[in-house]
């Protein structure tokens, strides 16, 4: 359980991106995060893990409060939260399979991360995560050989290699066709519920008068192309 509690976040420039958000979700919730520009969907996800610092509230999960801990709890924390970027951040010269394997790095001992070398149980999940979603053939292509939608779902395999708890999207799909990225917002929800993981999605691109046309859950649906649990909207 993600629980954040009064989170408010002041930038030293006086905006006031979150003002005492109050939110919980449970394993297995995918929770859609939508509203206009400027509304603070990053920072809210930002402050989660930290790499923005919240002014003040409080941010727990499963009993640990994220807020409260020093750099090296923080770093093992994190292990616990997956960060899909919208620009994938792959390292483009390595191959998927490295790539992928590059999201066990916060649990392996350090020399082997300087010789990249993995034990052959990471291998082995490595080749079932891909498998999963369907690029199994492309585990020694190069990242940048890929599409935009593949290299994607190598983004997920990263994340989900790391075994979370938790996902923290920000416009994961905001690079992809809208056929893409429903294909990637279904692949989300399904691989949430399989591996019963919370997650907090941003979605891009909701115009104020969209905001204002639909309700909240219908235009999640629509632009997911799967129905999120719950959507929660920031103006
Ligand atoms: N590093 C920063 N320094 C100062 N102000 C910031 C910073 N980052 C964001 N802000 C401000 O905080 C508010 C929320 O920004 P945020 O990036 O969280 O919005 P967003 O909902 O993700 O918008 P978008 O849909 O455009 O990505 C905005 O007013 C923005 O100008
Ligand atoms: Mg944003």
């Amino acid at each position: 359980m993600l629980r954040l509690e009064k989170l408010t976040k002041i930038y030293k420039t006086g905006d006031k991106a979150l003002n005492a958000v109050d939110l919980e979700v449970p394993q297995g919730q995918v929770l859609a995060l939508i509203g206009p520009s400027g509304a603070g969907k990053s920072t809210l996800i930002r402050c989660i893990n930290r790499l923005v610092e919240p002014t003040s509230g409080t941010v727990t999960l499963d009993g640990t409060e994220l807020t409260g801990l020093g750099s090296g709890g923080l770093r093992k924390a994190r292990r616990r939260m997956g960060m899909i970027f919208q620009e994938y951040a792959l390292v483009e010269r390595l191959t998927v399979m490295k790539n992928v394997l590059s999201g066990r790095l916060g649990y392996v001992p350090f020399w082997r991360t300087l010789l990249r070398t993995f034990p052959q149980s990471d291998v082995d999940e490595a080749f079932r995560q891909l498998d999963r979603v369907g690029l199994l053939e492309m585990a020694d292509k190069r990242a940048d050989e890929l599409s935009g939608g593949q290299r994607q779902r190598v983004g997920i395999c990263r994340v989900l290699i790391q075994n979370p708890a938790v996902l923290l999207e920000d416009e994961p799909t905001a690079s992809l066709d809208p056929k893409t990225s429903r294909q990637i917002m279904r692949l989300i929800c399904e691989l949430c519920e399989e591996r019963n993981l919370a997650a907090i999605v941003n979605i891009h691109g909701v115009a104020k008068t969209a905001l204002r046309q639909f309700p909240g859950p219908a235009l999640a649906a629509h632009c997911f192309g799967a129905l999120p649990d719950r959507c929660l909207c920031l103006d």
